[in-house]
């Protein structure tokens, strides 16, 4: 499927080269931005969380649907809502940094290694990593409000919905719960679908609303996007599973075969291997396709995206 797309897109989107300035944006305004300011430790153990390290997958959706839906309105850059895009850029990442420093702990995954360093918990202890997932969650919906007219009232409260709602009890944490009360159950395909994507897929795809949200797409587009979303979060977690059978901890920076031996149900353990990696690739392709239907002119960021996460080595 694969093949047959590359064989008919346009020359390949140079997603390095794109991403370079994005990622040095983001790096500086999570530096500038996190735990600065946080009394008796909480502060380090904030940045210790967030900085230096991580993928930043969920800043590049935002910012790589920004460009699309901006380059659909006309092409003109409006200053407030590129600044509106970078806030949500790290808002996201805060709560993805805060939940994996939840899910380290002791009380869920219990582990020892994060993005090649000790888990938080390890390095400050449990009661720090608590306060600083709990800060880093307020911080970034602190980042989407800021005073004054820097970011329009309707698009801080559309960024804070879309935000709340992948992070709360329908997204991230009613999917973490799922996990923990599914460990051990050899759970049905719909199941373990659910789960991945409440758990891991609701954040990805709340990303890519996001970045809709700085900047004017209509309904088709809207939809094109959501659906490219949910088979691109599905497909990271499928991915997620695969590698902690087939990598090792030091490409992975965290516990390699941690999954089987805290027997959690994973797309590997319903689909064999050769299964789950198949079924990442057709998701691949539904995220394409659903991206193709948006009729964006430049989609070539998110295509390039879906790709890295299907195909990353870590
Ligand atoms: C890991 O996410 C946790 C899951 C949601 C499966 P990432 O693989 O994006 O982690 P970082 O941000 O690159 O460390
Ligand atoms: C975690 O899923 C998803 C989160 C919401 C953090 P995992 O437990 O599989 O993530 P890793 O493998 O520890 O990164
Ligand atoms: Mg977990
Ligand atoms: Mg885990
Ligand atoms: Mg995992």
């Amino acid at each position: 499927m694969n093949g047959l797309r590359s064989a008919r897109s346009a020359p390949v989107f140079d997603l390095p080269g794109w991403s370079q300035a994005r990622l040095q944006q983001v790096e500086q305004a999570l530096s500038r931005w996190v735990g600065t300011d946080a009394p008796a430790g909480l502060g380090e153990a904030m940045r210790y969380a967030v900085l230096d390290g991580g993928k930043r997958l969920r800043p590049l959706l935002v910012l790589a649907a920004r460009d699309a839906v901006a380059a659909a309105d006309g092409g003109v850059r409006q200053v407030p809502l590129d600044d509106a895009a970078l806030r949500a850029a790290c808002a996201v990442e805060l709560i993805h940094a805060y939940s994996l420093v939840h899910d380290d702990m002791p009380c869920m995954d219990n582990d020892v290694l994060r993005r090649g360093k000790p888990t938080v918990h390890v390095q400050f202890g449990e009661a720090r990593a608590l306060l600083a997932g709990d800060a880093l969650q307020a911080l970034a919906f602190e980042l989407l409000t800021p005073e004054g007219q820097a970011v329009p009232a309707a698009v801080q409260a559309a960024l804070c919905r879309l935000l709340g709602r992948a992070a709360g009890s329908a997204g991230m944490a009613g999917g973490q719960a799922i996990d923990l009360a599914s460990v051990g159950l050899a759970l049905d395909e719909d199941q373990l679908r659910q789960m991945h994507r409440l758990k891991t897929g609701a954040l990805l795809q709340g990303s890519v609303m996001m970045g809709a949200a700085c900047g004017r797409a209509d309904a088709a587009a809207l939809a094109g996007l959501q659906a490219y979303g949910a088979a691109l979060g599905l497909a990271f977690q499928v991915v997620d599973d695969i590698l902690d059978v087939t990598a090792d901890s030091a490409t992975l920076g965290k516990t390699a075969g941690k999954d089987a031996a805290h027997e959690k149900p994973t797309y590997v353990s319903l689909l064999g291997l050769e299964g789950a990696r198949a079924h990442a690739q057709e998701l691949l392709h539904d995220a394409h396709a659903a991206l193709d239907a948006t009729g964006l002119p430049e989609r070539g960021a998110l295509a390039a995206l879906a790709d890295m996460v299907v195909n990353r080595s870590h």
